[in-house]
């Protein structure tokens, strides 16, 4: 079965004024739809073709690059758009709040750390917080659209926040200006999916 780009379970106007509706409507429609199409083109015939999406980017080094960019792309854009929602914000609470205390020694460190990964990713990627094999909380980024659940990662883990560097996610609104982008995405996070995340990375 060929790979579906994924309905946004809110409306594209719904991150305004942080993200706005162009931005959403050109990313989810045309920049997520191309990495599904691009990614049941490279697979077409193959017998991985039916394989899940974190199963294909768990092993992503016995692909081809075709694969390990639009394979990330999808697997990326999908976590990105469940991550976020209107209304959200604020901060974690519970099991994931105590972990990222524990680990980062607060939320704002956390957040920090985060905006120097997506700030400091020279061209294209992604800014990570991930949970590693043995249950730990790391901030990571990558380039392009690999991830931390890619076999050929860096820093190996399962992803669990993941903020898209690349220009598209935010040149309409904030040109130039990533550092900016980077600080007002916290108004749109979904700590609710975050913490879903969390507890099935464990
Ligand atoms: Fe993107």
């Amino acid at each position: 079965m060929a790979f579906e780009l994924p309905a946004l379970h809110y409306a594209t106007d719904a991150l305004e004024p942080h993200i706005d509706k162009t931005t959403m409507e050109i990313h989810h429609d045309k920049h997520h739809q191309a990495y599904v199409t691009n990614l049941n083109k490279a697979l077409e015939g193959k017998a991985e073709a039916s394989s899940s999406i974190d199963e294909i980017i768990k092993n992503i080094s016995k692909f081809p690059a075709a694969v390990r960019n639009n394979g990330g792309g999808h697997y990326n854009h999908s976590l990105f758009w469940n991550i976020l929602g209107p209304n959200k914000g604020g901060e974690p609470t519970g099991a994931l709040a105590e972990a990222i205390n524990s680990t980062f020694g607060s939320f704002a460190d956390l957040k920090t750390k985060m905006q120097e990964a997506g700030a400091t990713r020279f061209g294209s990627g992604w800014a990570w917080l991930s949970v590693s094999a043995d249950g730990k909380l790391q901030v990571s980024s990558t380039p392009n659209q690999d991830n931390p659940l890619m076999d050929i990662a860096e820093v190996k883990g399962s992803p669990i926040l993941g903020i898209d560097v690349w220009e598209h996610a935010y040149y309409l609104k904030y040109q130039n200006k990533r550092p900016d982008y980077l600080a007002a995405i916290w108004n749109v996070v979904n700590w609710d999916a975050v913490a879903e995340l969390y507890k099935k990375a464990l």
